[in-house]
């Protein structure tokens, strides 16, 4: 690129930056993990993503002001929970600030003891590889310890709307 077409950089707007990333179109998961004395923790996440096959890594980014930032700190594994399309509750009760979100919402224990979340799409139970900064995030990269798939069709956000996959 010619010195008179290089892009100025351009200072991004955050409201603007986070519309913008919203065109690209995600499922949904609510990750959970255990807290002090083995209380259940979680949170909705639309961060999460696939990076290795070999080892089996995926990763997620956690807002650093989170209430749940030190429970996932403190704790090395945690459970991807990827909802069903008919679970779009519970990506708003895990995305609302509240002192027990498990009051009446059916989980059992995983292998490594985190919550797996009732009737999702599926769910991976992870323990922590890595943790790096990311800004006013901190991204966590789990190793894959085991996976369950439901074969539910799977809740789709975009754009700050919660939707459906189209039927063929
Ligand atoms: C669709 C959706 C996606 C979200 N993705 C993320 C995310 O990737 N990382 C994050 O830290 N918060 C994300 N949030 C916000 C958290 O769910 C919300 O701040 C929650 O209250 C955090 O839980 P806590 O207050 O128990 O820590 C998302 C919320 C929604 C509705």
């Amino acid at each position: 690129m010619s010195a008179a077409h290089a892009a100025k950089p351009a200072s991004i707007e955050p409201k603007h930056f986070r519309e913008v990333l919203g065109s690209f179109a995600t499922g949904v998961v609510v990750v959970t993990t255990l807290g002090d004395g083995g209380r259940p923790v979680g949170l909705t996440v639309n961060s999460f993503n696939s990076v290795s096959l070999d080892p089996p890594l995926v990763l997620w980014s956690l807002a650093l002001e989170a209430p749940s930032l030190a429970a996932f700190r403190a704790h090395d594994f945690f459970a991807i929970n990827i909802l069903a399309e008919d679970q779009e509750f519970l990506s708003k009760r895990f995305s609302t600030p509240a002192e027990n979100k498990f009051s009446d919402v059916g989980f059992d224990p995983g292998a490594t003891g985190v919550p797996l979340l009732r009737g999702t799409a599926a769910a991976l139970e992870c323990r922590t590889f890595a943790r790096y900064p990311g800004g006013d995030h901190e991204i966590y990269v789990g190793e894959v310890k085991a996976v369950f798939d439901r074969g539910h069709p799977p809740l789709v956000f975009h754009r700050g709307v919660f939707r459906r996959l189209g039927r063929h």
